[in-house]
């Protein structure tokens, strides 16, 4: 059978006072919306639509391909929000699963379950729910206790003290019978507190019709909690938080102080590999075996080997291979390859370049748009001068060449394999394999100059 989702990305956030759309207010540094596509298509389900509205244009700049975007002109309510994707649902026919954007902890496994759940019991919805210990603000499930179905959905405005008073609370996220949920969506009516076409309004509407509506409970309550302000996202960032570095624990990642230490829930880390504070590794990072990262040190989408050290290092966008030594206070900047037992140490910044196995790079020293062979020696405070003010040339240096102190090479040029750069130099022409290049004026003593001048 057919299934699809959908997820309601169209709203401001009002109490998130952000300039963006809600949906992209990160949780562990990836956006909300991200977590729910994620965990549908984990899933097994390829064909989702995502509802914009308010920063449509970011929104839709970010989505990965393949997603269909459609809008909601003016956010009348969750009802109506799903109304504009009502052509892409009655195309699909089969069943649809409805979620919010702004609850980033839902998971494959209970998307999975609740979907059995729908199909088993025959309904034409089944909301996923859980307990929590304070419902406030979250719309009240309300059972028919003559048979354990759902009767109705109430949302915190609409509900009198009894109905406040129930802890089972709706996820966002329901299972429909994709014809009658088109069906149920025309008789909406926005007679409610918030005067809006309410989602959840669709539950007593299909069981008016002689349909079946359930509930599909889970015991992570997790799995609930939305995000509506900056303090529900903090504490979404806990909880996620706590479930990845949980998951990294077992896995036998040593994290012996989690201050500062966020991981995004994509990263992969490799045993033995020890995550000291103020640590923050984010996107599609991996990480080999037996490294130590941090203190104060960043990784995003980055590949990085097995016994790597990166000690206050940021490090974007590049690859570091086995065994390299990085730090104190080193920038690797995207498109970077950092070969196996290379160092790279106090104050160097290296960017869209190559470093060969084993070379070393110890101090204040600028690597831009080079090709580095292996076995290099830099001295302190070299600079490849990539930039002439009006395009960026490369650098190339060949294997085991030494780079003096304090030279600069002005690119394009080459440094042959075995070649030295005198201290001091400026080179501007190419130096040949196993020669010494030597670009400076010769030193001049002018004896008794002291004297002279008094
Ligand atoms: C909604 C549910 C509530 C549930 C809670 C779970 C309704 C009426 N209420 O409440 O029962 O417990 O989620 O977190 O559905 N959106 C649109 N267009 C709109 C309005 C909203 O796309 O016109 C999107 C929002 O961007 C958001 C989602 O729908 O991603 C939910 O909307 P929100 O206003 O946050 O609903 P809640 O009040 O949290
Ligand atoms: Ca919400």
């Amino acid at each position: 059978m057919n299934r699809c989702a959908v997820i309601l990305a169209a709203g401001q956030g009002k109490r998130m006072k952000s300039a963006g759309p809600k949906a992209m207010c990160r949780v562990l540094l990836k956006p909300m919306i991200d977590w729910v596509i994620d965990a549908v298509r984990g899933a097994g389900i390829e064909d989702i639509c995502v509802v914009t509205g308010y920063g449509g244009e970011q929104l839709c700049a970010h989505l990965p391909e393949g997603i269909v975007t459609v809008r909601q002109e003016r956010q009348l309510g969750t009802g109506d929000a799903v109304r504009a994707a009502a052509e892409f649902i009655g195309r699909r026919g089969g069943s649809v699963v409805v979620l919010n954007g702004d609850a980033p902890l839902i998971d494959s496994g209970t998307l999975r379950e609740a979907f059995e759940k729908h199909t088993q019991e025959g309904n034409s919805v089944t909301v996923i729910s859980a307990r929590v210990d304070n419902p406030y603000g979250y719309g009240r499930i309300v059972i028919d206790h003559r048979d354990g179905s759902l009767a109705r959905i109430v949302e915190e405005k609409d509900a009198d003290e009894q109905e406040k008073g129930i802890y089972e609370v709706n996820s966002g996220a329901f299972w429909f019978d994709s014809a009658d949920l088109l069906r149920s969506l025309e008789g909406l009516r926005g007679d409610n507190a918030q005067g809006e076409y309410y989602l959840t309004d669709t539950v007593a509407i299909l069981r008016k019709a002689g349909k079946r509506a359930g509930v599909y409970s889970t015991a992570n309550s997790s799995v609930v909690l939305g995000a509506n302000d900056r303090a529900q996202l903090m504490e979404l960032n806990q909880i996620a938080k706590r479930q990845v570095l949980a998951g990294l624990l077992a896995d036998g990642v040593d994290i012996p102080c989690p201050d500062g230490v966020i991981i995004g829930p994509d990263v992969k880390i490799g045993r033995d590999t020890e995550i000291l504070p103020n640590t923050i590794l984010s996107g599609a990072t991996v990480i080999g075996e037996g490294c130590v990262l941090g203190p104060n040190t960043t990784v995003e989408d980055s590949v990085i080997g097995s016994g790597v050290v990166l000690d206050n290092v940021k490090c974007e966008r590049a690859r570091v291979m086995d065994g390299a030594d990085i730090g104190p206070f080193v920038h690797i900047r995207p498109n970077s390859e950092i070969g196996e037992k290379v160092h790279l140490g106090n104050f160097v910044e290296v960017k869209n370049s190559a470093v060969g196995e084993g070379t070393k790079v110890s101090h204040l020293t600028y690597v831009g748009d080079s090709d580095v062979g292996a076995h290099v020696n830099f001295g302190c405070g070299c600079v490849t001068v990539n930039y002439d003010g009006r395009a960026k040339h490369r650098t190339t240096i060949g294997d085991n060449a030494f780079i003096g102190c304090n030279t600069n090479l002005i690119a394009p040029v080459t440094v042959g394999e075995n070649a030295y750069t005198a201290a001091g130099s400026t080179i501007t022409e190419d130096v040949p394999a196993e020669s010494l290049g030597i670009a400076r004026a010769r030193q001049v003593n002018k004896e008794g100059w002291v004297r002279g001048r008094k």
